[in-house]
């Protein structure tokens, strides 16, 4: 198949586009390399069976010279911790708006990245896909990403129902490994590796026991995979995530990084208030069901917290020699 991929350069895409090389199929990779970066596609830059355009979908008409049966979009601006709200709300919306029409004209199936932050503040784990969707005040700027992702949902399934576009919906669960940035954009992952490896303090925002359930990279991808060629997949929202009782709380999370990297000592941990951040509002627990994309489309995750964990140190470790 020919797949479109936006956001190729960033880190679920380019694990993405090797994923989709390596089973055969074609692909055309857009990034603007704003967030994401070439070290990414290094490895299939020069496949026979892929080209990357290094342009803008906002400021650029590159859409219209590409083709493509899939088109996967993975391109976004995020959560506004300190600051990005506006551009989180109107490029997110401008690019889902230009996608939809590509879809349209070309009767492309477009599968659209969102997140499990739009389940926001509710209580009710582990969230289904049919879980009431709860954000906080708009005076509150972090939950702009998530109504920019639920305004999108919204759109495509509306364009659905309008325009007849067939669409697969995603909410990945915090995905991490190989390729992941290396700011809080990425996650908090990442920046407790660096620090742990510097044998620095790792920065806990609030009192760490808010609860996440991550994804190791591979298990992240081979969920997409699914979500892409799987025609039961087809008009569907799914939650992509690891398994629901790898749930846990971000300070065991720096010391579990920790232990890893620096077994011999105690960690180094200092608490950030949220009001360091203006007015913020945390998720406390985050858990998501996969029932759905396990039942429906076969998808079983494989990786442990804790594999996962030592393969992206490894990875970060290379990472950083190689920089230097
Ligand atoms: N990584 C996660 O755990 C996670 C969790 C929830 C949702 N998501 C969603 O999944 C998608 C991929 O996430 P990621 O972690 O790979 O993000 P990422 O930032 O690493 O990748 C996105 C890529 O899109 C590119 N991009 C952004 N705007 C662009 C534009 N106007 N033109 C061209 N390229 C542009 C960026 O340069 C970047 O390389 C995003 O939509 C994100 O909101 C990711």
């Amino acid at each position: 198949m020919n797949f479109i991929v936006l956001g190729a350069a960033g880190f679920i895409g380019s694990n993405l586009c090797e994923k989709l090389l390596s089973m055969g199929h074609k692909v055309v990779g857009i990034d603007n390399l704003e967030y994401g970066n070439l070290n990414n596609i290094k490895k299939i830059k020069n496949h026979s069976s892929f080209v990357f355009h290094h342009k803008d979908i906002i400021k650029s008409n590159i859409l219209n010279k590409v083709h493509g049966e899939v088109l996967v979009h993975l391109a976004s601006q995020k959560i506004p911790r300190y600051d990005n709200s506006l551009r989180t709300l109107s490029d997110n919306d401008i690019m889902t708006n230009l996608v939809i029409k590509k879809c349209i004209q070309e009767g492309s199936k477009l599968v659209f990245a969102s997140t499990s932050d739009v389940y926001g503040k509710n209580p009710n784990i582990p969230f289904t896909e049919k879980h009431d969707l709860v954000l906080g005040p708009t005076k509150i700027k972090r939950w702009a990403y998530a109504t920019s992702k639920i305004f999108s949902e919204h759109k495509i399934i509306a364009n659905h129902e309008a325009n007849k576009i067939n669409y697969t919906i995603v909410r990945f669960f915090g995905s991490y490994g190989m390729n992941q940035n290396l700011t809080w954009w990425g996650g908090p992952q990442s920046v407790f590796i660096n620090k742990a490896l510097n044998k620095e303090e790792i920065e806990i925002h609030g009192d760490g026991n808010q609860t996440r359930t991550f994804t190791y990279i591979k298990d992240t991808v081979n969920a997409l995979y699914r979500c892409c060629i799987d025609e039961k997949a087809n008009n569907n929202i799914f939650n992509i995530a690891g398994s629901p009782n790898q749930e846990i709380k971000i300070i065991d999370l720096a010391k579990l990084i920790w232990e890893i990297i620096n077994p011999e000592t105690n960690p180094k941990i200092k608490f950030i208030p949220y009001e360091t951040f203006g007015k913020y509002e945390d998720v406390q627990r985050r858990v998501p069901s996969i029932d759905k994309i396990c039942n429906l489309l076969g998808y079983k995750p494989k990786y442990s917290l804790e594999i996962g964990l030592k393969e992206t140190i490894k990875w970060q470790i290379d990472l950083l020699a190689n920089e230097k």
